[in-house]
């Protein structure tokens, strides 16, 4: 087995890889006592982990929620507040978060408002949280209908990323941490795209090397634009379409995840690289070709495109009623910032559904 590997950035320290958990029990001493947040299936899952891996773990209390992404929200907030209060959590004491991206958004929401800061560190049990969520401060809870809308960028101490508590996720989550993945080895990370293409994530065995590089890539991103001035913009690659579609999926009967709706994204935003820049056919080719091998085509028709293109304007990133995306100049690069028409757009959703040909 390979050591877990530390990052030390300024803000934040990173435990990553197999054996991470025994690793963080030092970090855990100068606190008073320490507190777990977590959801429901995390309780049954991964508190066992936890607890097998660190024996000597003096836990004061814990505060369970119920899993979800409806109950991102403020009735969970101020379940978490009232909690907090009635166990007496102070300022000396820690929030260790235990859980997917929705735990980590709400309970580090929590612990950063609670007495105006309680310390806390995450330790994501999801592949979508130990590649992206749990990284780079963002914390936040849905609000009158939008995601994301009321929460602050605030740091965990340290994020323990140990892919022991994969084994027990369900596939479906497991196929929406990997169109994270993917989105790094697209728009920074060659050699991890090439690693995984032609891969069906299912058929992946060894996951820690690419949880690590994949992890590392955020933290890159995060350590030099912490506040999404810049260069953090990038990560939204395959998110503009990606948020409608999701938005447009919310109130079905089959509610899609955030990853199968950015991998629709991806090839969309793919092809509108591929008219904006010269990225080439034969790289757009072999993206649409391994998100197909990954992800089901969604089956939205024609006369949904509009219904999308309002959806994409209520997003919260959409200054002037311009939209501005992150796309690829190729494979391993992108630029953010790019304005695009809505013509255009509304031709990548046809390129979508009609399972077009590229033809620069
Ligand atoms: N803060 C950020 O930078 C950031 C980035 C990306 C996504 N997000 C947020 O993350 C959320 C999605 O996160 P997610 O995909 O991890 O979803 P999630 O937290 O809802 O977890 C998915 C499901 O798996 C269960 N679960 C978690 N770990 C498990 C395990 N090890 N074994 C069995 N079941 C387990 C959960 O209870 C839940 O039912 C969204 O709300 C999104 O907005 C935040
Ligand atoms: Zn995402």
């Amino acid at each position: 087995m390979n050591l877990p590997l530390l990052v030390e950035t300024e803000a934040v320290s990173y435990v990553i890889g197999d054996g991470a958990i025994e690793k963080s029990f030092s970090r855990l001493d100068e606190f008073n006592r320490i507190f777990i947040i977590m959801d429901d299936n995390v309780e049954e899952h991964c508190l066992p982990v936890l607890k097998q891996k660190l024996p000597s773990l003096n836990i004061s209390g814990t505060i369970t929620i119920i899993s979800g992404e409806e109950n991102k929200s403020i009735h969970q907030l101020i379940y978490i507040w009232n909690e907090l209060t009635r166990l007496n959590i102070g300022r000396d004491d820690l929030i260790l978060n235990l859980g997917g991206g929705v735990l980590t958004d709400i309970a580090g929401m929590a612990a950063a408002t609670f007495k105006r800061g309680v310390q806390f560190i995450n330790y994501p049990t999801t592949l979508l949280g130990m590649v992206d969520a749990a990284i780079g401060g963002k914390t936040g809870i849905d609000f009158s209908r939008f995601k994301n809308q009321v929460g602050l960028f605030i740091n965990p101490a340290c994020v323990i990323i140990d892919p022991i508590f994969l084994k027990t996720l369900e596939k479906l989550h497991w196929q929406s941490g990997f169109a994270e993945v993917l989105k790094y080895g697209l728009i920074m990370d060659r050699e991890l795209w090439q690693k995984l293409e032609g891969k069906n994530y299912l058929e992946i065995n060894d996951w820690s090397p690419i949880i690590s590089k994949a992890a590392k890539d955020k933290i890159d991103i995060v350590r030099f634009d912490s506040l999404e001035k810049g260069i953090r913009k990038n990560l939204n690659f395959g998110h503009t379409i990606g948020h409608a579609l999701e938005s447009f999926y919310l109130n079905s009967e089959n509610p899609v995840t955030h990853g199968k709706a950015v991998a629709a994204g991806m090839i969309c935003e793919g092809w509108i690289s591929s008219k904006v820049f010269d990225l080439e056919c034969k790289s757009l080719e072999s993206i649409v070709k391994m998100i197909d091998h990954n992800f089901k085509r969604f089956s939205f028709g024609k006369e949904d495109i509009s219904q999308i293109m309002e959806l994409m304007k209520q997003d919260k990133k959409i200054r002037d009623n311009k939209q501005k995306f992150s796309l690829l100049r190729k494979i391993g690069k992108a630029v953010h910032d790019v304005e695009i028409e809505d013509k255009m757009i509304i031709e990548s959703l046809e390129f979508y559904i009609n399972r077009k040909k590229c033809n620069n």
